[in-house]
């Protein structure tokens, strides 16, 4: 459906639409904190575990055979996302929600807690948290770990302080693994009920996430997609902006507040 736009009149085709849309769910995708310096999935594959597949290390498989690697792998992750802050498009997206009568749901498929750091309250994270671990046999929540500032190959898990027989696992969703049940309803609700739709940095890929996009545009909601490549969304996006998250949100944002009354 939609043209080619010049990234400027894109742009604009956004802003026109956000001036009037209410209720406007955001879903975020990896490329939403790559200018943050977040290691993408594959790019987190450094150093001491560019031998391994990650999706053999990030699924229930992995962890029951190899507990210490999978542990250290996404402790090590812990740090990095630690050591980096939000970017520009995350605080445009948090003051987006500040505009007078918007009603803005987040909706994200990352692990890290930028969002969060920027401001933000995120409704649903899909594929859960880096900084929300569970005992692998009791689900009891647990603090998260002690993340080293250097990567070990293994770590061995914390054992669970409550029924002290299963050990302390990443709450993040694994390959293979449901989505939170509550968070994929909450997040179908506000892509039914929105007055627009915003995605951002992710390739629409990975499903179950990626039919959300698609239940708003069913409904003939506007769709605006942010991102420097084609995506499997940009054939029905209303409009698609090919920049990064933090050179169109800004610019997006600032319009808006500039004519908010
Ligand atoms: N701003 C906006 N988009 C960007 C930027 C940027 N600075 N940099 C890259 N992108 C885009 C890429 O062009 C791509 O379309 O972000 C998208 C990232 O796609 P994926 O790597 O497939 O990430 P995502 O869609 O979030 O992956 C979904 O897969 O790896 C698993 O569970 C993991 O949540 C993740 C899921």
């Amino acid at each position: 459906m939609s043209v080619d736009l010049t990234v400027r009149e894109a742009l604009d085709a956004a802003i026109a639409l956000a001036r009037t849309a209410r209720r406007v769910t955001i879903l975020t995708g990896a490329g939403m904190s790559a200018e943050s310096g977040v290691p993408t999935f594959r790019d987190a594959q450094t150093g001491l575990w560019e031998h391994f597949d990650p999706t053999e290390l990030a699924t229930p498989r992995a962890w029951a055979r190899d507990k210490a690697l999978c542990n250290a792998w996404y402790l090590w992750r812990v740090h990095l996302v630690r050591s980096v802050a939000p970017n520009a498009g995350h605080e445009a997206i948090a003051r987006w929600a500040t505009v007078p009568g918007r009603d803005v749901r987040i909706v994200t498929q990352n692990i890290d807690d930028l969002h969060e750091r920027a401001g933000s309250t995120v409704l649903a994270h899909l594929h859960g948290s880096l900084f929300a671990w569970r005992c692998d046999i009791c689900h009891h929540p647990a603090p998260t770990p002690h993340a080293p500032a250097t990567p070990h190959e293994r770590l061995a898990p914390d054992r669970c302080k409550r029924c002290a027989h299963g050990d302390i696992r990443p709450g993040v969703v694994w390959f293979e693994e449901p989505l939170p049940e509550a968070e994929f309803d909450a997040a179908i609700e506000v892509c039914r009920e929105a007055d627009l739709v915003v995605v951002v940095g992710t390739s629409g890929i990975v499903q179950p996430a990626a039919t959300l996009p698609h239940l708003a545009g069913a409904r003939g909601i506007p769709v605006i997609e942010i991102d420097p490549h084609e995506t499997l969304f940009t054939e029905f996006a209303t409009v698609s902006i090919r920049a990064t998250a933090a050179g169109a949100l800004p610019a997006l944002v600032d319009a808006l507040v500039a004519t908010a009354g």
